[in-house]
């Protein structure tokens, strides 16, 4: 079937709705990545085999669906329209949902999902503290759709704002709306969209491109990933009105081919929205042509810069060239490309459907829309986040986040990926917006939060994100190439407890010199874990240094066990676990551990019961 006009696209939505009634039960299992590693599938195959064997298969619905943010919790089963919420279902759990719950109206207590604090169990999923404070205007339609499905997303008004944009709408109208809505790129720099399409527009020539920057290299982060498994045709349909606006005629997807699923349903959703004339020539009967091509990157984290992923597509090694010109002007083949993050292309859409006004009210006076994060680390709930820009980071962690598992305190916030920066806990009324945390030296990059507690070593966390980043260097200018080394050189020596007290002052002047010296953003923003955390927790640093001991007692070269000889029943469970021999005594008497010989990989203090053995580092003289 192919849509020759928006008519027929509005008569194949009534009829996809009429199909469906909205109090058909309807499970929903989440089908994305991180159910799936979870079991998601043997999952939604037991709910079909036990509806299918109770003859209630015509009955009830199971919809795989693509990710529902919470996937620390998968797999997850949400019961629809009723909205019950089961966490960490198992295909052992299915005959008693069924049972129970689909056809008898009860709740499975265990399956529900227990407030960390307070215990309490809640129902419904829009009640669970991780979703009732977000706003997911990109991931809501995730859990209520089968992303493989156009009629799906047709079904819920998809499509609706392309028929508008190429049949209402000029394409500079578009481009005017989308500048007025305040959409900036959600790829990093949070540059005006709107600004951005008009120069590609403008830009003499009659050949254009169009990309879609779905590389998401930073560790953690996977927005990205999720949109474009869960919802592809929502990006789909932002891309070709953009193009619409720019007049390019072809479009790139550069996905990262580690996102086998992403890449999957990106690639089907080009594949049926083609057979639908819904892209290719003649969209929808309004003359204009457009097509995509997608192309699976390698997997290096520069590659996500925009001229090195021109690069890429060129075919030639993904290495950053100096900018202007920019790739408005001169991109791919030297043609005008106008490249925009996955997030950016979602928000099209809604912004045509919903109007500039709407758009404008969610998000902060500099920021508007909101912004999907990826919370990781020490943190209760881990998963997608999506808040009006603005939120502040304490919301985000201590309530949608749900604070700190153990009772923990929160010490600080890695936001924007490898090369963002450290916000302490006492600065966490900080608004998350770009220029929010631009105040603080961290950035919004795509949207990664790595939360680090009282335990957290913030040397150790500088080293551990430079070494990402100097290994992603391309090598291409000595800046980047040269002072990631240096620096690392210099965190190594603090942190195996050789440092001087002019270490601080080189790595400062060697941040500065990167930052300045370096071609691309890569090494721009590199020194920012190094610079953020000297400039809250310059005092860890000192202890280091001065006093040759680690506060937070990570680093191994400044820190040893000791077993307490007063509660050491004599199990032996430390001697026999420890990898290095380095623990002696006989049988129910207090055991030692020779310090030579241990490698300081903490075993012993993981598997006593007593809890007995216990980590130091030296007494503070007063340098932290
Ligand atoms: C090292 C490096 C990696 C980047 N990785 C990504 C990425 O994975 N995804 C992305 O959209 N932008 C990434 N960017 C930013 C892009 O260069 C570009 O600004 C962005 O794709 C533009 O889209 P936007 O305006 O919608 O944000 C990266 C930049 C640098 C310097
Ligand atoms: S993959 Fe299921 S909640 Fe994210």
């Amino acid at each position: 079937m192919r849509l020759n006009n928006p008519s027929e696209l509005e008569s194949l939505r009534r009829s996809i709705q009429s199909r469906k009634h909205p109090d058909k039960p309807c499970i929903t299992v989440c089908s994305g990545t991180g159910c799936i590693a979870s079991g998601a599938e043997k999952v939604t195959a037991a709910f079909r085999s036990e509806l299918e064997k109770r003859g209630a298969g015509g009955k009830v619905d199971v919809l795989a669906t693509g990710c529902h943010g919470f996937c620390e919790r998968g797999p997850i089963v949400v019961l629809r329209p009723s909205d019950i919420f089961y966490q960490s279902v198992k295909p052992e759990n299915v005959p008693d949902i069924v049972e129970r719950t689909v056809l008898g109206g009860q709740i499975i207590e265990e399956l529900l999902y227990a407030d960390p604090i307070t215990g309490q169990k809640i129902t419904h999923e829009h009640d669970v503290p991780f979703y009732a404070r977000q706003s997911r205007i990109i991931l809501g339609m995730n859990g209520h759709l089968d992303p493989t499905s156009i009629e799906d997303y047709i079904g819920l008004g998809g499509y609706g704002a392309l028929a508008k944009a190429l049949t209402a709408m000029t394409p500079e109208q578009v481009i005017d709306t989308v500048k007025r809505a305040g959409l900036r790129g959600r790829g990093g720099a949070g540059f005006p969209a709107g600004v951005k399409w008009e120069t590609t527009r403008r830009s003499p020539g009659d050949l254009k491109y169009v990309v879609c920057n779905g590389d998401e290299g930073d560790p953690g982060a996977y927005m990205n990933r999720s949109v474009l498994e869960g919802n592809p045709h929502s990006v789909l349909e932002g891309f070709i009105i953009g193009a619409f606006a720019i007049g390019a005629r072809e479009g790139f997807f550069y996905v990262r081919a580690e996102y086998p699923l992403a890449v999957k349903n990106i690639t089907l959703a080009a594949e049926k929205a083609r057979e639908l004339g819904l892209l290719g020539k003649n969209i929808l009967g309004s003359g204009y042509d457009f097509d995509v091509t997608i192309i699976k990157g390698a997997g290096a984290f520069v590659c996500g810069e925009e001229t090195a992923l021109m690069a890429s597509i060129e075919g030639r090694r993904g290495m950053p060239r100096p900018r202007p010109p920019f790739p408005s002007v001169s991109g791919i083949w030297g043609r005008p490309t106008n490249i925009n993050n996955v997030e950016t292309w979602a928000n099209v859409p809604l912004i045509i459907n919903n109007g500039v006004e709407w758009f404008q009210k969610i998000g902060s006076a500099t920021s508007k829309g909101t912004k999907v994060f990826s919370l990781v680390g020490k943190i209760n709930n881990t998963g997608l986040v999506e808040v009006p820009m603005g939120t502040t980071l304490d919301t985000i962690v201590n309530v949608i986040g749900g604070g700190i598992p153990g009772g923990k305190k929160l010490k600080a916030v890695q936001c924007g990926g490898p090369s963002g920066g450290c916000i302490p806990a006492r600065h966490a009324e900080v608004p998350v917006d770009y220029e929010g945390l631009k105040q603080y030296g961290a950035m919004m990059g795509s949207g990664g939060m790595v939360v680090m507690d009282e335990d957290t070593c913030m040397v150790d966390v500088a080293d551990y994100f430079l070494r990402f980043t100097e290994l992603e260097s391309c090598g291409k200018c000595p800046p980047c190439r040269i002072g990631t080394k240096k620096m690392r050189g210099l965190l190594k020596k603090i942190t195996e407890g050789n440092g001087e007290e002019a270490d601080i002052d080189r790595l400062e002047k060697l941040a500065i010199t990167i930052q300045k010296g370096s071609l691309c953003a890569l090494g721009g923003t590199v020194p920012n874990p190094v610079l953020t955390t000297l400039r809250y927790f310059r005092d860890e640093y000192t202890a280091h240094i001065r006093d040759k001991r680690c506060p937070a007692r990570v680093c191994k070269a400044l820190i040893w066990y000791e077993i307490d000889p007063k509660t050491c029943i004599g199990c032996q469970l430390c001697a026999k676990k420890c990898p290095a021999q380095a623990i002696t005594g006989e049988k129910k008497k207090a055991h030692v551990i020779d310090r030579q010989k241990c490698i300081r990989c903490g075993v012993c203090a993981q598997v006593c019961p007593k809890k007995s053995v216990d980590r130091r580092t030296r007494e503070a003289t007063g340098g932290a």
